[in-house]
Formats: C-alpha cells, structure tokens, sequence
C-alpha cells in the first residue's frame, strides 16, 4: 500500500556490464551457440543436467507425479513422497508407485532408501503395485498416523484397469481404495491380506473417476452428524459423468479403518462451470482429483475453529494445461438435507496455481499448527517431442518449494462492486466466519459501513525457505526507481526498446544480474490506480524482465527473452517466455493468473481517511528452468522458462506501454522499491551422488525395497506393456556433475 503515487522521473544510468562469459584475457565472449531446431537430436539422458533444479523435491531420475501421503512422524519428520514412475514409454504413469524423502527443514533431504548400499542402486521406492488390490498401479493416498495395529496406515488408490480418464468412458472396477501399514515409520509398507477398504464407487454413480482417498479428523463435522470428536473421514476425488464433479465423503465403520460407510458428496459443482464471471476462479470441470479438506485459521490449522477450504485438482474445464486446474473453495460446512453428508457451502473459489502446478496436496505441521502444501509441475515441452525429450533430460517432474495455506483477511476494502463480485475472496462477518461477497457487502452496506474486510485462501514460501538465503553465494539490492513512460524515452538511458504494431516494451537493465539461474527476486511494484480495468491503458504493463540474452547478440540470433508483467487494464499477472528454443521445441505460452488489486481504506491519526490500492509484493524463485512466483500471499503461479544460452542471464525492470499512452494525460509512473536478489539455492539433496551417471536408474520395474514384504512384482496382463528390450534402455549419459 502507499499513499498516492509520486510522478518524479529517476532512471538509472546504464547497467555497466552485460552478463557473459569472461574469457582469461579479460575481454567478454558472449555465448552465441545456436539452439538446435529439435531437441530430440540428443541422446537420452545428454540433457540431465541442463535445466535441473537444485533446492526441490524430486527423485534422482525418472518421473514424478502427484504429490501424495505425505505425513509427520512422531519424531516431527516430514515425509514428502509422490507418484514415483519409471520414464519407459508408451505410457509412463503406468506402474506408478510411491517414492519418498525425509527433512525436518525443506533444506535439506534424505531420499527413503538411500545411497549406502553402492552395490545395488535403490531408490525412495515405498511401495509398488503388483498384488491383488493394486495389480497394475499404485496411485494416490493418504496417511493416518495411528491406524491399523495402531502403525502408520496409507489409505491408497489400487489401479486395475487402464487407461483411467475424465475423457474416457468409465472400467468398472478399475480404481479401489485400499490399505498398507508400516511397521519401519514409512520406508515401507505392508499390504495385509484383506479386500479393498472401499471397493467401489457407490451404488448408482456413474463415475468419471474414483480415486485419492483423503483421511481426515474433522471435528467440526463430527458436531453436525452427531459422531465423537475423534471420528476419521475419508473423501474421494470423483465426478458424475455429464452431471459434474463430486467430492464423495466416507466416515470410519471400524477402528482398524479397513472398512468406511459412505454419507454424500461434500462438494458438489455443476459440469464445466466457473464460480467467478470475471474468471477469477479457473472452472470446475467435470472430475475432481487430489482433493483435501481443511480447516485453516491465520496461522494455519485449527480443527476446531478454522474456516472451511476444500482444494482440488479440477478436470476438463480448461484448454491448456492438460485440461487442468487447481482450485480451491472457502465456505461453511453445513447439514446435507437430502443425505447423511456435509455439504460445502461455497462462499469463493480460487486457483492455487494458475501455471503448470497441479496436484497440490498438504501436509500437517504438528509442532507449528499450520498446513504446509506442494504442487507438483510436470516438463512443458512442445507436445509433439514431449515424451522423446523426457529420454533425453532422463528426469521429469518436480515440486514446488513447501507453501503455508492459510485463512487470509483483507481488511478495509471499499465495500463496492468490485468487492461484491463472485471470485476468490468472500467477506468476513466475524473472525472466522465468512459469507458469499455480495452478502457481505450488502451487510456492510446496510450497517453504514464502507469497508469490508474479505477473506481468502492465503499461500506463501513456507518460512524455511527464507534460509535458502543463507545459501546465497551473493545478493545485493537494487535502487528504488520511479518511471513514466511520458519520459522513459527521452530521460532514462541504458534502456533497450523493442516496438511491435504500436507497443513499446523497454526493458532496464538492473545494475548487476545473476550468472545463474538459482536465485530469488523480491520486489514491491505500484502502479496508477487509474490504470485497472480501464480500457485506455490496454497493453501497458509493468513488471521485471527475468532472463534476457546478452547486449551483443547479432540481431538475426534468436534471443532468451522471459519477464513477469501486471497488465492492469484486465488484471492478469502474466509470466512470457519468449525463448530461443522456440515453440517447436518448447511451451512458449504465456502463462496467467487473474489478480485483484484491492482499494483499500485507512484512517491517519488525524483520523482523516484515506484511500489507495494495493502493491504488488512479489517473491520469485528460479531454480534451472523451474520458475514459481508469489504475489501478495494470494496468487502463485509456477512455470519453466527453457532458456538456451548460458549467459542469457540478464535481469532488469521491465515497461510496457501503447505510444498513445505517452502522449495522454493519463498517469501513466509506475514506482518499482524494495528489490533484493539472493543468487545461489542450497543443494538439497547433499547425499546423493553427484555425477549423472550415478543418479540415473537404468533399471526397470520396481526395486523391492530391503525388508519389503510385499510378493513380488506381477502383472495380471492388462494394460501393462511388456518391459522393453535391454538395448532400449535409456544411453548416452553425460559425465559431466550436476551444477
Ligand atoms: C581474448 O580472448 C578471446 C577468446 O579467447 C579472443 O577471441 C580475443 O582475440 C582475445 N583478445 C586479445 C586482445 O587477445
Ligand atoms: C562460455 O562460452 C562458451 C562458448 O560460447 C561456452 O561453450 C561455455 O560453456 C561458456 N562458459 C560459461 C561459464 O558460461
Ligand atoms: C523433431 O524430431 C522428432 C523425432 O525425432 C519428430 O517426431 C518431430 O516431428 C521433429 N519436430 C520438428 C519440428 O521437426
Ligand atoms: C542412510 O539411511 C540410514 C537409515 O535411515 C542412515 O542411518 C544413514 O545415515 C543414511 N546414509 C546416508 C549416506 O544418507
Ligand atoms: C453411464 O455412462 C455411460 C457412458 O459412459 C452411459 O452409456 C450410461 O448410460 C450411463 N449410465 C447411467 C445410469 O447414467
Ligand atoms: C466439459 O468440457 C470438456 C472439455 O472442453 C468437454 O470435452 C466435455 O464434453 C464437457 N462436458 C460437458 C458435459 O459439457
Ligand atoms: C456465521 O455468521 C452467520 C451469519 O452472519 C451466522 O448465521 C452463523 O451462526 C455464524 N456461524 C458461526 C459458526 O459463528
Ligand atoms: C462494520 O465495521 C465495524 C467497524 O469497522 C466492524 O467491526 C464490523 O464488523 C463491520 N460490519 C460488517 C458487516 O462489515
Ligand atoms: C489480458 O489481455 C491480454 C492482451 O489482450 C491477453 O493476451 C490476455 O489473454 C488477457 N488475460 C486474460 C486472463 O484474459
Ligand atoms: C509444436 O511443434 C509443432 C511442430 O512440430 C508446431 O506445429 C506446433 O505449433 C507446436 N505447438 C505449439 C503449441 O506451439
Ligand atoms: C506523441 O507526441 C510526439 C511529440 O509531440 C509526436 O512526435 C508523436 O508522433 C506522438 N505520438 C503519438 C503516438 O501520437
Ligand atoms: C531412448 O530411451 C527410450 C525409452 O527407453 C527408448 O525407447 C529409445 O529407443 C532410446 N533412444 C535411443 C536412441 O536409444
């Protein structure tokens, strides 16, 4: 927030050096290697190290998938696992198992089964598929501390049948919950000898899917049916087909939880449809994945007090991403009245991740009461050599750096239209306890008061990260720096234009930029209030260039070119990736999120009031070709920026605007302030290997974990393909370490 903009104009001199490769003799020798026009002309695994992450969660080869039975032990040791698989094509989510890691502080991971054993390569493997409740694959589930026997217990997803899609007809029988315990706190885990805990959907439900079953204490919910406080629930990600998706909620039938009574939906949306018309809350779809239910305060869980949230992977409602969204609902659990369920009464819907992060799934912190969550990202290739490029990298998938969820209020918003939309936010009546906006604000209305204080869904870097900063090999700030793009062309130097069809983008070197690409930007933007939703300031934006090629790169080179934008005229924070490898290679989409910039009142000790709209506070991480950024603790978006060059590292602010613009009256200064980069991540795997060649698994089908008394690996023969011949097994390593 700030009081009113000021329209001084101080641009910076030139950045001094474009960032380059120095050769001995002093002089710079950019890096001008042209990208090659098909990335599947390397060998597999010859782009291992290329745009691998340091500080994320991921296995040391082969591909992950949706994060999953994540838990705490009693000793406060995080477990992070996901749906681990080997990369064989056709179809690599077959055979999937669960593979898992151990940290007390997100710096620092030990993968389940770890490195002692040189002779045998083994890998986090937890638990894989191949016996009667899960002959073909393991999928998601979720983890009861305390559960059968009183052990660990992981409710899970068997798969019998395949393909499994929203898009394609429904094999009965193909997806069952079912039930392992551990007897080693969760290196592995024991499937007793008894059926499916769930075997089925529910009589009558022509489902679209039927699958990551959720456990839960709910005591809120054990109020409105009448159960005892300590009652577990267990939800199912699923959808009606033609009708829309459901959320399918089961209580405990027995203390050793091998058996669950269903009661309802407890969400329930209409096919295809949105929640916001200003698509500020993505779209439903028609089957829900990965959901969780919970119950969050302004620190983070509150069973007993805490504002209802439900997130959910949501399908088909989307034409990029795989047909995916990440949503999230706020609102109030009430008393189904034509069924033994809950029902959420939906007061906002949001989207957690508007990038390539999906699958998001949280996990408990016991010891801080709050709710931790990671979104998964799949590689974004161009879809055509997707697979082929997953040889070659040898590796895909990876997560986000742990988030906090959290109930977040924003109070003294002008209680007008816009804060009475349907979108993201609902309103708070009191602490925790909100309503549908236009309630809300009518309420507010009717009481004489101008302000509402909204309430929504918070999310930021969880506060371990912040000591990825103590692993910095350097980091400095850069100079507050008030602009206009009245006098951007005739003031400022150092600056470079680019003009297409009437738009300028300039883009204003920082005075130093990293060398990498593991680092965080931190910044605070603010912009004219008389910019958002006004049509005169359509293709004005602001923001920072990310990556941007070398000063010297001849003009017919094809250039490195990323930046994050705010355009106010439609309020969508925008992620560009302009990059040399070009759409034949890689996703050069823009990525987008739908951000509100709220009016905001306040009274001075005078008591004079005040009005002004929020800034945008921003934290972005790169970590090789892995972006995600932070705004405001209410919009993430994560994404890759497949840059080519090595030196294409240059950072800077980054305008732009319609030349129009600069010759109105409109305001058109935009303040940038509180700029910091720390440059340089922890490796967060320190004890594995770091040569390639070690850390890529040439092997197939599953490593039986030691001790593992699961019965060997068997295919019943449906759906699996036949494991492929030794001389198709992945080649062609480069030696070279990891960075
Ligand atoms: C400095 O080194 C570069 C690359 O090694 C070479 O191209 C250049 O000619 C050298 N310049 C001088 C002045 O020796
Ligand atoms: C420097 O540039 C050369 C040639 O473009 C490239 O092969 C090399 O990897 C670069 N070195 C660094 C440290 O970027
Ligand atoms: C890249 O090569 C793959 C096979 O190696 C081929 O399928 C694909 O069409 C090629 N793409 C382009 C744009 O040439
Ligand atoms: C491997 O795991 C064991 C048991 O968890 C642990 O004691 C040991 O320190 C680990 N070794 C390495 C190299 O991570
Ligand atoms: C269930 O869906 C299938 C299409 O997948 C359809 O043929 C069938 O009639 C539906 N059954 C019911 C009861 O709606
Ligand atoms: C929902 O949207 C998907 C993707 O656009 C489409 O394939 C599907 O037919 C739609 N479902 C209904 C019932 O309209
Ligand atoms: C929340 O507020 C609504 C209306 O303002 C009220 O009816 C309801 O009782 C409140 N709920 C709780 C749990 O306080
Ligand atoms: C009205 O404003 C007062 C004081 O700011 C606040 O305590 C109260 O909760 C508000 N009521 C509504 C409905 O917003
Ligand atoms: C915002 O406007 C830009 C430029 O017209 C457009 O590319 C983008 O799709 C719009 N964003 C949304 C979320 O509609
Ligand atoms: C993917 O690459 C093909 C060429 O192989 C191209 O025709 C297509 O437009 C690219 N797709 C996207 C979304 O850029
Ligand atoms: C803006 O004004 C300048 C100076 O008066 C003029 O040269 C320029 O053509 C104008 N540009 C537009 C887009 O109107
Ligand atoms: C690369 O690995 C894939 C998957 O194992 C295999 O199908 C392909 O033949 C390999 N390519 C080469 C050139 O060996």
């Amino acid at each position: 927030m700030h009081p009113t903009l000021a329209l001084t104009v101080a641009c910076l001199p030139a950045a001094l050096v474009a960032a380059s490769n120095i050769s001995s003799n002093g002089t710079t020798v950019p890096d001008f290697h042209l990208p090659p026009q098909n990335l599947t002309i390397y060998g597999n695994n010859s782009l291992f190290a290329q745009w691998r992450t340091k500080a994320r969660f991921r296995p040391s080869s082969n591909h992950i998938g949706d994060p999953t039975a994540f838990w705490q032990d009693e000793q406060g040791v995080f477990h992070v696992s996901g749906l681990y698989s080997y990369l064989r094509g056709p179809n690599i989510s077959i055979t999937s198992s669960i593979g898992s890691a151990l940290t007390s502080d997100f710096l620092s991971y030990v993968d389940a089964h770890n490195y002692t054993n040189s002779s045998l390569f083994v890998n986090g493997v937890s638990i894989g598929p191949g016996n009667e409740n899960d002959p073909l694959a393991v999928f998601d589930g979720s983890v009861i501390p305390k559960g059968y026997k009183g052990l660990p217990t992981l409710i899970y997803t068997g798969v019998h049948y395949l393909p499994i899609s929203w898009s394609k007809p429904y094999i009965k029988g193909s997806e069952v919950q079912t039930l392992a315990y551990s007897e080693d706190n969760g290196a592995t885990w024991i499937k007793p000898d008894i059926e499916p805990v769930i075997p089925g959907p529910p009589e009558g439900f022509n489902v679209t899917g039927f699958r990551d079953p959720w456990v839960f204490q709910a005591p809120q919910f054990a109020k409105l049916l009448n159960d005892t406080p300590e009652t577990w629930y267990l939800s199912v990600s699923s959808g009606i087909r033609q009708v829309g998706p459901r959320l399918l909620l089961y209580r405990q039938n027995t203390s050793d939880f091998t058996s669950w009574e269903f009661l309802g939906p407890s969400v329930s949306a209409p096919v295809n449809t949105t929640f916001s018309a200003g698509n500020f809350s993505g779209n439903d779809g028609s089957n829900y994945e990965t959901s969780n239910t919970l119950f969050l305060d302004e620190n983070g869980e509150n069973l007993e007090d805490g504002v209802n949230f439900v997130t959910m992977g949501a399908e088909s409602g989307r034409e990029t991403h795989s047909f995916h969204y990440s949503l999230w609902k706020m609102g109030r659990f009430v008393r189904s009245s034509v069924n033994e369920s809950v029902i959420l009464e939906d007061h906002a819907t949001g989207v957690i991740d508007w990038g390539i992060g999906y699958a998001c799934t949280t996990m408990p912190d016991y010891k801080t009461n709050r709710r931790l969550a990671f979104c998964w990202s799949n590689d974004d290739f161009n879809s055509t050599i997707s697979e082929q490029v997953g040889y070659r990298i040898g590796s895909s998938g990876v997560y986000s750096i742990p988030r906090e969820v959290y109930y977040k209020e924003i109070p003294g918003v002008v209680a007008d239209d816009l804060a009475a939309e349907n979108g993201y936010w609902s309103v708070a009546t009191e602490y925790l306890n909100t309503t549908l906006a236009k309630d809300g604000v009518a309420l507010a209305k009717a009481n004489g008061n101008d302000t509402v204080i909204l309430a929504t869904l918070g999310c930021k870097p969880a506060r371990e990260i912040l000591g990825f900063r103590k692993h910095a090999n350097q980091s400095w700030t850069e100079s507050d720096f008030d602009v206009d793009v009245k006098s951007i062309k005739s003031n400022c130097s150092g600056v470079e234009f680019t003009e297409e069809e009437g738009v300028t983008r300039a883009f204003i070197p920082f005075q130093q930029s990293p060398h990498s690409r593991h680092w965080e930007l931190q910044a605070t933007v603010d912009i004219p209030e008389s910019s958002l939703r006004n049509e005169e300031y359509e293709d004005f934006a602001a923001g920072f260039t990310l990556l941007h090629s070398s000063a010297s790169a001849p003009s017919n080179y094809s250039v490195d070119d990323a930046a994050m934008l705010y355009r106010p005229s439609n309020e969508t924070f925008m992620i560009t990736r302009e990059v040399a490898l070009g759409r034949d290679n890689v996703n050069t989409d823009p990525e987008m999120g739908k951000l509100r910039l709220w009016n905001i009142s306040s009274t001075n000790t005078e008591g004079k009031q005040s009005y002004a709209i929020q800034s945008l506070n921003i934290r972005a991480f790169m970590d090789g070709s892995f972006f995600e950024v932070y705004v405001n603790d209410v919009l993430t978006i994560s994404t890759h920026l497949y840059y080519w060059y090595k030196d294409s590292t240059r950072m800077g602010f980054y305008l732009q605007f319609p030349d129009t613009l600069a010759n109105s009256t409109l305001d058109t200064g935009v303040k940038f302030s509180n700029i910091s980069v720390w440059e340089g991540v922890p490796n967060v795997f320190p004890k594995r290997p770091t040569k390639p060649a070690e850390l890529i698994d040439n092997g197939v089908g599953f490593v039986q974990p030691p001790n593992n008394p699961n019965v060997p690996l068997t295919y019943d023969g449906v759906g699996a393909p036949p494991l492929p011949p030794a001389e198709n097994l992945p080649y062609g390593i480069d030696l070279s370490t990891v960075e």
